[in-house]
């Protein structure tokens, strides 16, 4: 039997949850998925505001309801007083995972100064990994070419479905056992 993996895309942006502009960031994750996943997976999309309790919320019903393995958030990383993506993340996980943050920091580095203003964090909570991006739709992109290569044998060690890239696009990284 295959199993479907299930994934949750969380656009968190005040303006486009009311409606002020088109999410663009929510439908970059879902492209970008689409191009890189070669095993079956169905997205959950969901478009909130920045509010930490609804934030933290729709990651809990995603992860512990619907059963997401994967969870990718974008927007709200930043430094304004209504960015509070990380804390909301942080209020959910039960282990940390710094790397994915550092990471993402290091290569967006390289593209634009201000990437060191994204606090953006992962983590896990039960069988789901939680990561944020920034919410720039360029930024999708360059955060997860450098974070998908870890992201099937993280979800194979939190005993999730076994997730398959195209390596054409982006080749997963499975240390031998
Ligand atoms: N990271 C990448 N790769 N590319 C970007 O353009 N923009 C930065 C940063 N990280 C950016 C990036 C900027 S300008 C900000 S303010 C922060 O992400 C936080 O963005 P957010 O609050 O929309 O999440």
């Amino acid at each position: 039997m295959t199993t479907i993996a299930r994934i949750g895309i969380v656009t968190v942006s005040d303006r486009a949850s009311a409606g002020i502009y088109a999410d663009e960031g929510g439908p970059a994750i879902h492209d970008y998925l689409t191009k890189a996943l070669a095993s079956p997976w169905e997205a959950l999309p969901r478009l909130i505001p920045d509010d930490r309790k609804q934030i933290a919320g729709t990651l809990i019903e995603l992860a512990d309801h619907e059963g997401c393995c994967l969870i990718v958030t974008t927007g709200g990383t930043g430094p304004a007083p209504r960015d509070v993506t990380p804390e909301a993340t942080e209020d959910v996980i039960e282990k940390p995972m710094p790397g994915f943050g550092e990471l993402m920091r290091q290569v967006s580095l390289a593209k634009v100064p201000t990437a060191i203003l994204s606090r953006q964090t992962a983590g896990i909570r039960g069988r789901t990994l939680i990561v944020n991006l920034p919410g720039r739709p360029r930024a999708i992109a360059e955060c997860l070419d450098a974070v998908m290569p870890a992201i099937p044998y993280c979800i194979d060690l939190i005993e999730g479905p076994r997730l398959e890239t195209d390596p054409a696009v982006i080749a997963a990284f499975r240390p031998k056992k």
